[in-house]
């Protein structure tokens, strides 16, 4: 099952060709917040998901692989669709979003991000050295609790990421690739933002942002039909 995986991912690799995606994906992006979501079928298609992000969806603590338990919904789901339309990039997803014979319509990304936007997100983070946490609370506080909130526990509604209680090696990563233009979306939304941090700043971003305890309650998104389709950002 796993090779049969891992030979599905590697020739999805070699022949999508994502390229000039962005309208088909807000529309993609627009049809599936209307999507009713149901919790029950994204616990079913989540075991597509476990073999790296874990059972718990905690991720790999090294960083490679995110925590994604407890992200919200519309977050979750914009991360999808944009993965499926190549608007980001990394090969081990985009076999998983575009062409997982599981994972292939919209009301599967929309079941799935509902189901894991309600699992705690607690478990074991991978956390930096310490030494640059004060330095990293500061210069969140100056440029980035606007929008990610005080705790960085984002803005669904705003679909903001919650990026606190995230391992700390896949925060300064995906810094990085933003600055890079890795993740044009992210490079747009943050603009000149990231772009004049120095690595010690990032550093104690990404390290601060691991160990910060997210104290408010997680609100459990509806996905309902009603859910108000998101504003241009
Ligand atoms: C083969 C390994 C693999 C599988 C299987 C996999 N993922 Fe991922 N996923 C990754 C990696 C690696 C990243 C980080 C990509 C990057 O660095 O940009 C990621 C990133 C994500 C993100 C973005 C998280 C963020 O914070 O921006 C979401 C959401 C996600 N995966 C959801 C899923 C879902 C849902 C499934 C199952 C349907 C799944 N993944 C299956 C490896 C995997
Ligand atoms: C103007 C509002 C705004 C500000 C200020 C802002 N962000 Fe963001 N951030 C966003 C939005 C919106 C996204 C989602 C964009 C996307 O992934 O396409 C995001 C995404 C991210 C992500 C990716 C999360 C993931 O799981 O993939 C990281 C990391 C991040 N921001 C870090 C920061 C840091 C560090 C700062 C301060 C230096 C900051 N942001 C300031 C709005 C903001």
């Amino acid at each position: 099952m796993k090779s049969a995986l891992a030979c599905l991912l590697a020739t999805t690799v070699l022949f999508t060709t994502p390229a000039s995606a962005a309208p088909r994906a807000s529309r993609d992006f627009n049809t599936a917040i209307k999507l009713k979501a149901d919790a029950e079928r994204g616990e079913g298609i989540f075991t597509h998901c476990v073999a790296c992000h874990g059972a718990d969806g905690g991720g790999q603590a090294t960083g490679s692989v995110p925590r994604i338990a407890g992200q919200h919904y519309r977050v979750l789901l914009r991360q999808l669709v944009d993965f499926r339309h190549g608007k980001r990039w990394d090969p081990r997803m985009e076999g998983v979003a575009t062409s997982h014979t599981v994972v292939l319509e919209l009301q599967d990304l929309a079941d799935v991000a509902f189901f894991i936007s309600n699992m705690p997100r607690d478990g074991a983070r991978g956390v930096g050295d310490g030494e640059d946490v004060e330095l990293g609370e500061q210069v969140y506080a100056a440029r980035c609790a606007s929008c990610h909130g005080a705790q960085g526990g984002g803005d669904d509604a705003r679909g903001i990421p919650r990026i606190s209680g995230q391992h700390a090696a896949y925060l300064s990563r995906q810094i990085y690739d933003a600055v890079d233009g890795r993740r044009p979306e992210l490079s747009r939304t943050h603009g000149k933002l990231l772009a004049p941090l120095d690595f010690q700043q990032i550093k104690g971003l990404a390290d601060w942002l691991s160990r910060v305890e997210w104290q408010a309650p997680h609100s459990p998104p509806d996905g309902s039909a009603d859910a108000e389709p998101i504003k241009a950002r």
